[in-house]
């Protein structure tokens, strides 16, 4: 979504802004602008389109100042003009603000500000806070006391960033609800504002976040807080581990590139500390269930969106074979509106990369209003769902996930629910300690079985090159690869813009059997499991209707090299973790086709990294 970065300091504030915004490029916008106080007057540089163009609008009529904000926008009230792209003007023209978020109740309050005499200059609800911020600083004189009287007027979840050339070097952020994180970066004798924290890694690691209904005054060097009430708060940084480099592209053509093949070190990074195979243990010192709470689990109701989704599914097939602890999944879009019953004994276990899905933020709200703990799974240091998770979050340690479509936080999100599992598992009774170890040898194994699918590249793009022209494709796979199957359809849709569908296998006679023809590829993901045989029958048929099979299979299975047109070789492991390796080549036909059909591979068109808007 939306990206939003400030600065108050030293150096020539557009170029912070120009660069910061460029870290957020990743969040998906359609437009960009700043405003900069060049201590005369503010001025404003907005263009639709990518950041080059405002880079370029910039090197046209330049603008110099120490003290300024800037945003990404991606379109929710309002087209993709100059006039909607943020900062948006008071009626004065000396109040200048951005927004992410949405003001639920923009109408009515636009209605109110129409009659008072506004002439709107844009189509976006951000207008009715700039012009709200004005009304309200006309009475008080204080940008800081108009931003508290607007900010109760509106309805939603925002982050607000304003500055205003009556008080030079000065920037008022605040946030309301959880649609839109605050950051505020310390360096020496400067400050930084952003929505998120690659947008500031390259001057300062040392963070503060704000939380919901909080109000940070930010100049150069310093920082106050507040409540919106006006309460003081006194809040220690904390240190963020991510260095700049790792969230650069290196030699690789894409990020998402280089994330699948940084998916070695991200699935070892994830059982840094967790395992230990002498014992035959897992330890997730993040969770703050005693013993006894975990024994008496009865339910786990997971909730994720988009691949974390997914992965959400895979956890379900975990959770319940190792720990006998029953699992639902939900879409978290549809969990926060069907009245849940979470019920007593029960968790939510919230899996997202970011930690801001606003869906997924929601459904942790709703254990807390129902008296139950969440768990998360996320990638994002300090995020909303890091926080928000009173039953313990476990950090996937992916680093930074720059590519749209999701690849190496996807398959540490599943060893990070296996590892779940285990613990749950061992706690309860489940497993024996030589249960547990065989399964922590077998997630040691998976870091270099990934490496070595990662060394075949012929494959991919020889059949992105038969079959780049294709209009659908069909993936199917059984019990734990089920999932993998829709994560395969999602990847391809997502950056080749394919039509693609992923079912579980037994049920493609029930319908998707009609879709196949002698144009349609469909992708088997036949391991050697508990379901191997029905998946051959399942190849057969695809075979009889004159499909063309691309099966995943096990490394010298040859009675699939004899059944498919095409077979990708994975190595073999434990049937209940095939999903981290069967997902590989997913990531890598979906990447080569779109490379193939010549898409925006890391910002497929309308998709966000982030959605922190319903
Ligand atoms: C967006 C992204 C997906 C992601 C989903 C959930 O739709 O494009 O790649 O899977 O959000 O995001 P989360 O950060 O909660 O995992």
């Amino acid at each position: 979504m939306c990206g939003i970065v400030g600065y108050a300091g030293p150096r020539d504030a557009s170029e912070v802004l120009l660069g910061g915004l460029g870290r957020l490029e990743y969040r998906g916008y359609d437009s960009a602008g700043i405003a900069v106080d060049d201590g005369r007057q503010l001025q404003l540089r907005r263009s639709v389109g990518k950041l080059g163009n405002l880079a370029a609008h910039l090197r046209e009529r330049p603008v110099v100042g120490r003290c300024g904000i800037g945003h990404t926008r991606w379109a929710t009230h309002g087209g993709v003009t100059e006039e909607n792209a943020h900062p948006h003007r008071d009626a004065s023209g000396d109040i200048v603000v951005i927004q992410n978020g949405i003001v639920e109740n923009y109408l009515e309050l636009k209605e109110r500000l129409v009659a008072h005499g506004h002439q709107f200059a844009s189509q976006t609800d951000t207008e009715v806070i700039a012009r709200l911020l004005g009304e309200y600083y006309e009475e008080t004189g204080s940008l800081e006391q108009a931003m508290r009287r607007t900010l109760a007027e509106l309805r939603g979840g925002n982050a607000v960033v304003a500055m205003t050339r009556r008080e030079p070097g000065r920037i008022v952020a605040a946030r309301l609800g959880h649609a839109g994180g605050i950051v505020i970066g310390l360096g020496d004798g400067e400050t930084f504002v952003a929505s998120d924290v690659p947008a500031i890694l390259d001057y300062t690691r040392q963070v503060l976040f704000l939380e919901d209904r909080e109000l940070a005054v930010i100049e150069a060097g310093q920082v106050r807080l507040y409540r919106l009430d006006g309460a003081t708060i006194e809040r220690a940084p904390m240190t963020i581990p991510w260095d700049p480099v790792s969230a650069a592209r290196g030699d690789f053509k894409h990020f998402m590139q280089k994330e699948i093949f940084e998916q070695p070190r991200a699935l070892t990074d994830v059982l840094r500390g967790r395992i230990d195979l002498d014992d035959g243990a897992v330890m997730l010192d993040e969770l703050t269930f005693s013993e006894r709470e975990l024994r008496q689990l009865e339910r786990i109701c997971a909730v994720a969106c988009g691949t974390a989704w997914h992965a959400a599914l895979v956890a379900k097939f975990a959770i319940e074979a190792l720990a006998r602890v029953r699992v639902e999944v939900d879409y978290g879009s549809e969990f926060r509106y069907r009245e849940p019953l979470i019920g007593r004994n029960a968790a939510v276990l919230a899996i997202t990369q970011s930690g801001e899905t606003v869906d997924t933020l929601a459904a942790m709200e709703e254990a807390r209003r129902q008296q139950a703990k969440s768990i998360a799974i996320v990638n994002a240091v300090g995020s909303q769902a890091a926080r928000l998770a009173d039953g313990g979050a476990i950090y996937l340690h992916a680093g930074p996930e720059i590519g749209v479509a999701s690849t190496k936080a996807f398959t540490t999100m599943l060893v990070a629910a296996y590892l779940l599992a285990l613990r749950l598992g061992a706690a309860r009774g489940v497993l024996a300690a030589g249960e547990v170890r065989r399964y922590i040898q077998a997630l040691i194994e998976l870091p270099g079985k990934v490496e070595r699918i990662l060394q075949q590249h012929a494959i991919y793009e020889e059949l992105a090159e038969r079959y780049h022209g294709a209009r659908d494709a069909l993936f199917l796979g059984r019990q734990a690869n089920y999932p993998v199957a829709l994560e395969g359809a999602l990847k391809l849709k997502e950056i080749s813009y394919i039509h693609a569908e992923g079912y579980p296998a037994g049920e493609m006679k029930h319908g998707p059997i009609a879709l196949i023809d002698r144009d349609l590829p469909v992708v088997c993901i036949a391991m050697r499991d508990g379901v191997y045989e029905k998946m051959i029958s399942n190849i057969e048929q695809v075979r009889a209707r004159g499909g063309h099979v691309i099966a995943i299979a096990a490394e010298g299975d040859a009675l699939i090299a004899a059944k498919a047109d095409y077979v990708i070789e994975v190595p073999e492991t434990l049937p209940l973790l095939t999903p981290v390796l069967t997902s590989v080549p997913m990531q890598l036909l979906a990447y080569q086709f779109a490379v193939r059909r010549g898409c925006d591979v890391d910002q497929p068109r309308n998709l966000a990294k982030s959605v922190t808007v319903e």
